[in-house]
């Protein structure tokens, strides 16, 4: 028995852990304690209770509410957000060893590192040296760039059949957000990958022909990739209503990937979750087009 807390629980990944822990808790592979769903606002996380998650509310910045929503837990799956989280990473790994947590699944970001070419890879680059400093067993789970990211693209290619994006023809070892969730769901009841830093990405490092080309195939009708510059990219976002921190990052990102930055994989993932990681096909078929057809 051991109670495991999830924080961005409401978010795509936290959601998943929160929901396939609590399932694995009614179903046949045993009791693994309270899943525990620590939430800035309950009323949003009320399917995750109803599927048997204990919520505690709270805020990463607040270490009084850190400190109620990690009591008990045996293991933490810290998932953190935005231009801050850093701090909030510190903040909850400082409150964890003072309350006494055994192990944190962290849920950064690819190649972390405090000299990387983004801001969230330096954020995570100095959140992985504090957690590898405090002494608390961890896992470090670096997702790839998101699938899920093309869906902020959903109406251009829908009403114009057209995706645009600012990595020129640079290939992206991309993953499917639901795959990182599966990897933190069995590092955080399994103690085999105790102490490890895995790059998590998808099955292929693509271009974004190939990933329009996709699209377009599970879609029925054509879809063309618009190349656009970094500055563009982050420019349009911005336009459209992002803040200015998560539009600075898109450009960062886009400039590294359109240099061959992300043009890699690993078998991580599937050695970790003993399933392959999703395909782009998989994730147009699955989430993009279903999406698309729900809008
Ligand atoms: N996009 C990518 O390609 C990529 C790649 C690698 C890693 N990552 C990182 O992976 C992490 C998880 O991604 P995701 O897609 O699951 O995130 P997400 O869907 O944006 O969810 C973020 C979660 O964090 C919560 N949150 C935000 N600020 C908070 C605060 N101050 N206190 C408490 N909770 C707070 C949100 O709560 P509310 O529902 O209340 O807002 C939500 O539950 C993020 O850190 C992301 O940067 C992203």
């Amino acid at each position: 028995m051991k109670n495991i807390v999830v924080t961005g629980a409401t978010g795509n990944i936290g959601s998943r852990v929160v929901l396939e822990l609590a399932a694995r808790n009614h179903g046949q592979h045993g009791n693994h304690g309270n899943v525990i769903a620590f939430v800035r606002d309950p009323l949003k996380a009320s399917p995750l209770a109803a599927a048997g998650a204990v919520l505690r509310r709270g805020t990463l910045e607040d270490s009084a509410s850190l400190q109620a929503g990690f009591a008990g837990a045996d293991t933490v799956v810290l998932i953190t957000a935005g231009a801050t989280a850093a701090e909030q990473a510190k903040t909850a790994i400082d409150t964890a060893c003072a309350v006494g947590v055994r192990k944190i699944v962290r849920v950064s970001s690819l190649k972390a590192s405090v000299d990387g070419p983004t801001d969230p890879t330096r954020q995570d680059g100095r959140t992985e040296n504090h957690l590898r400093e405090c002494g608390l067993t961890h896992v470090i789970l670096r997702g790839h760039c998101f699938m899920q990211n093309i869906l902020k693209g959903i109406r251009s290619i829908r009403d114009e059949g057209k995706l645009y994006f600012g990595s020129g023809s640079g290939k992206i070892g991309m993953i499917d957000a639901r795959d990182i969730a599966d990897a933190a769901v069995v590092a955080s009841i399994r103690e085999t990958w105790d102490g490890g830093t895995f790059e998590l990405t998808g099955p292929a490092a693509i271009d974004f022909e190939t990933v329009a080309a996709a699209i377009a195939s599970e879609l029925g009708r054509d879809v063309g990739y618009v190349p656009i510059s970094p500055e563009a990219a982050g420019e349009a976002a911005r336009r459209f209503g992002t803040d200015a921190w998560t539009a600075s990052v898109l450009t960062e990102y886009c400039a590294a990937y359109a240099k061959g930055w992300g043009d890699f994989t690993t078998p991580n993932l599937a050695n970790m979750t003993g399933h392959a990681p999703r395909s782009i096909t998989d994730f147009a078929r699955e989430v993009l087009v279903p999406a698309i057809h729900t809008m």
